[in-house]
């Protein structure tokens, strides 16, 4: 099963994909996480990103289809997979479809979280993220049990260097100008799923379900 997930920063994408991962036993690939571990490991990629993502700007087209296209030879992700964050503008939508159709294996679902702008910047705002596990918490709705330490795996959390209010604004704009576009297009192709994501995660989770239960 292959699935897109779609939607503003903040909208749940990576929180749910993780559900639907962990109950379809299918990977998670989350194109900020892989970009953020490559800026954390000081590589050629990681610096170039950076000066983007610090930004709230998209990284390069080019740069982002060769990173999803290698990653999608993986091993993992032979019987299927969830793209969190990739894709984002219409370049790279057209970019997946080719590789998809030519590996004869189309897009299941792309399923399109939506919240408004009030509710994505508090959800941003109030993060801090596990850099190990990439879990997140949120200081109002989940927070972890040790205000500044893992659940999971007792790793000080961290806060992103895009998680300023300066920033979480440019990348509501930018989701707008460049990622709105996809809505159109995944429509056109009959496999676009919306879920109303203003709601608690097991709500949005139940919601994703049923928009999805006929694939699953
Ligand atoms: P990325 O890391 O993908 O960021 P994003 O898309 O902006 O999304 P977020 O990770 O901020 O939010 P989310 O929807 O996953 O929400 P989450 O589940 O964490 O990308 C970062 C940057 O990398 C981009 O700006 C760009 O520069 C670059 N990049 C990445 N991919 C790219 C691409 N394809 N092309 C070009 N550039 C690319 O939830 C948010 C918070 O809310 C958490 O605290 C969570 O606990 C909480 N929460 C979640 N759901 C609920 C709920 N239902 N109720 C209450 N709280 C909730």
């Amino acid at each position: 099963m292959r699935f897109v997930f779609l939607g503003l920063p903040g909208a749940g994408k990576g929180t749910q994909a993780r559900v639907l991962s962990e109950r379809l036993g299918i990977p998670q690939i989350s194109t900020g996480d892989t970009l953020r571990e490559a800026v954390q490991e000081g590589t050629a990629l990681g610096i170039e990103a950076r000066t983007f993502m610090d930004r709230g700007e998209y990284v390069p087209d080019g740069i982002m289809v060769r990173m999803v296209d290698e990653r999608l030879h993986d091993a993992d992700a032979s019987k299927g997979f969830i793209l969190d964050g990739f894709q984002r503008t219409v370049p790279q939508a057209r970019a997946l479809e080719e590789v998809l159709g030519q590996a004869g294996t189309p897009l299941d679902a792309v399923v399109q979280f939506l919240i408004g702008d009030v509710t994505a910047i508090r959800r941003i705002i109030g993060r801090s993220t596990c850099p190990a596990c990439k879990r997140t918490y949120h200081q109002e709705w989940s927070p972890p049990a040790d205000d500044s330490l893992c659940d999971a795996d007792g790793t000080p959390l961290e806060k992103r260097s895009d998680e300023d209010a300066l920033t979480v604004k440019r990348r509501l704009a930018v989701y707008r100008e460049q990622t709105q576009p996809l809505e159109a297009f995944y429509a056109e192709r009959d496999v676009l799923r919306a879920v109303d994501a203003e709601a608690p995660v097991a709500v949005v989770s139940a919601r994703m379900f049923d928009a999805l239960r006929d694939v699953l």
